[in-house]
């Protein structure tokens, strides 16, 4: 198995990535998977080139499967999960519970429980309306904690914090954070670097290597490296990959 070079995003699908990282490589992992929200119903001319061409137009604007069937979907996740265990010792799994993923979310949960050590629930900033007369309008995010080696207490190993409670009321989205248009144009599915930073400061130490296997326009490794932690990133759409590195190289000029 080669050894990764750190501080740095792969332009690649993350089970590539984590092929390459020997067992409990990284120290934090904080990721959003892809929701599994098709727009394959609602078919431009865009998407019909890229369906037929094997894509499918996600709503992040990438091309990627963002079709899978539930029981794909499960499959996926649970691969993905699997590697993050093994190479990772803490995983900050952040979710949203949608139509077509929430099967499959309270399948990981059933199927990971013994590594499952939290679930935070988190405010989104803006409450999306009820799909359909008789169902709830979202309100929350959810944040699968797997710790590997101490699921079964409620004890964090490295807690740098004095008091934190398990609902988060903060700036989750990128929105009220000072992104450029660019970013909202292109990616409509970050998290803000508020919240990453959040995570990352309480939950890991100076030095440590923090990972994210869907790293979208970087804003895991954006905080890692502001709060002088060392980061690696997997993204599979290239124009995501180069936002991120714009970002990262940009620190000090911030925001693109
Ligand atoms: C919810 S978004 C993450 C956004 C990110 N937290 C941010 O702040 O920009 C999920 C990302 O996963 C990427 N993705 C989907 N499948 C992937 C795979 N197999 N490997 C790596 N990245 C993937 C998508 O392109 C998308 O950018």
């Amino acid at each position: 198995m080669n050894s990764l070079e750190i501080n740095k995003i792969y332009n690649e699908d993350c089970l590539e990535t984590m092929k390459k990282m020997p067992n409990d490589f990284v120290d934090l992992v904080l990721t959003s998977p892809p929701f599994n929200i098709s727009t394959a119903n609602n078919e431009s001319d865009r998407t019909k080139s890229a369906r037929e061409k094997g894509f499918y137009h996600s709503k992040y604007g990438g091309l990627f499967n963002e079709t899978y069937s539930e029981n794909e979907y499960l499959e996926f996740q649970t691969k993905v999960i699997n590697e993050l265990l093994r190479t990772s010792k803490i995983i900050f799994y952040e979710i949203q519970l949608m139509k077509d993923n929430r099967f499959a979310i309270y399948n990981l949960i059933y199927k990971f429980k013994d590594y499952l050590k939290e679930i935070i629930s988190m405010s989104k900033d803006i409450t999306q309306p009820m799909s359909a007369k008789g169902v709830l309008a979202r309100q929350s995010k959810l944040i699968l904690v797997f710790d590997k080696y101490n699921s079964k207490s409620m004890q964090y190993e490295i807690n740098n914090f004095n008091h934190l409670t398990n609902h988060w009321n903060i700036e989750a989205n990128r929105k009220h954070f000072n992104y450029s248009k660019e970013i909202t144009k292109i990616h409509n599915a970050t998290f803000s670097e508020k919240f990453a930073s959040i995570v990352i400061e309480n939950f890991s130490n100076k030095n440590a290597l923090i990972y994210d296997c869907f790293s979208g326009t970087g804003t895991t490794s954006v905080a890692a490296k502001r709060l002088k932690r060392n980061f690696i990133g997997s993204e599979i759409v290239k124009e995501f990959y180069d936002i991120s590195n714009k970002r990262i190289n940009n620190l000090q000029g911030l925001l693109i």
